[in-house]
């Protein structure tokens, strides 16, 4: 791929991919189906060569990084064709010693999860499948503020892209257009009971998908079926994780942050106040949703008084 793109437009014989990457040419050919696979426009074949049509709209660190180098997510960037979870493979990573900064995207993930016992919808090359590696000096009971961060920075990121879409925040990460999903956040982290020692912060956008199985029909959408246009991925990908940079940045180094991101959050979510809820898993915990408390959880009003829902899913009534 990159040698396809340092000579785009021009055809490349396989018998130079075939010496450059230390391979055959019959392994060469296999290989641009693959990529013909990712949606890739390569035009020829073993006896003329290839060349690339068009620029691809692959995730991968040579098209990111250039844009990334004033962030702290420019230097360790991994990308995968193929991956069971993005967020295993970066808490794997992060366990090994991966630095602060480090980001793990995947075309396409076989075994996505989501938050509980929930599967992410990961199909080939239609959405935005990363995560990041964060190590911040902070409690574990911070985690949950990072995490309305990145929800803020996804909705910042597709806002800059599109003004016209105006996604909505739903508590604590869900990203909604028109109440169906578009965006789903899951954090996981490592820590010791007063000291984190890595976070993983895993966020799958749906960009480019046409349709959705039936059981997501009612429940997801993506940009494209909100906008009605192709999204550029890279541009998204890019703008995302700059976006997730000046929100981590500001966190780790500004005091007001914390009340900043609350703040900002609870303006921006539709659902944060005066929303009829309940939660999926408390049949009891169910109310008008009354802000964010100091810390980052929801409130709601209950029959009984103000409850702070500490876990769980918000199910918008
Ligand atoms: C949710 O809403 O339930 C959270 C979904 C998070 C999905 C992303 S996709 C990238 C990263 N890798 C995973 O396996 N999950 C997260």
């Amino acid at each position: 791929m990159r040698l396809l793109i340092a000579h785009a437009t021009v055809v490349v014989s396989g018998n130079k991919i075939a010496a450059e990457i230390g391979t055959s040419r019959s392994e060469v050919w296999r290989l641009i189906q693959r990529l013909r696979q990712f949606g890739l426009d390569i035009a020829g074949h073993p006896s003329t060569g290839y060349s690339l049509k068009s620029m691809p709209d692959l995730l991968l660190p040579d098209m990111l990084a250039p844009q990334l180098n004033a962030t702290i997510f420019g230097k360790h960037i991994h990308h995968y064709y193929k991956i069971g979870s993005t967020n295993t493979a970066a808490m794997e990573a992060a366990s090994a010693g991966a630095p602060d900064g480090s980001v793990f995207l995947a075309e396409q993930q076989t075994a996505g999860r989501g938050r509980g016992a929930n599967q992410w919808h990961s199909e080939r090359s239609s959405g935005i499948y990363c995560s990041v590696v964060l190590r911040p000096a902070v409690p574990p009971s911070d985690v949950l503020v990072i995490t309305l961060a990145a929800g803020l920075a996804v909705q910042a990121a597709i806002q800059e892209i599109d003004p016209r879409i105006t996604p909505d925040l739903k508590w604590p990460n869900d990203v909604l257009i028109g109440k169906k999903k578009v965006c789903g956040i899951l954090t996981e982290m490592n820590a010791e009971i007063t000291r984190v020692r890595y976070i993983v912060i895993g966020i799958g956008i749906n960009v480019n998908q046409s349709a959705f199985p039936a059981d997501l029909e009612a429940i997801a959408t993506s940009l494209r079926l909100a906008s009605g246009t192709e999204w550029s991925r890279v541009e998204l990908c890019t703008a995302l994780l700059k976006s997730l940079d000046r929100e981590y940045r500001s966190f780790v180094e500004s005091p007001d942050a914390v009340n900043s991101i609350l703040r900002r959050f609870q303006e921006r979510s539709s659902s944060a106040r005066g929303w009829q809820i309940e939660v999926e898993e408390d049949a009891d915990l169910q109310g008008v949703t009354d802000g964010l408390d100091e810390r980052g959880f929801l409130q709601v009003r209950t029959a009984q008084g103000v409850r702070t829902v500490l876990s769980g899913t918000v199910r918008l009534k």
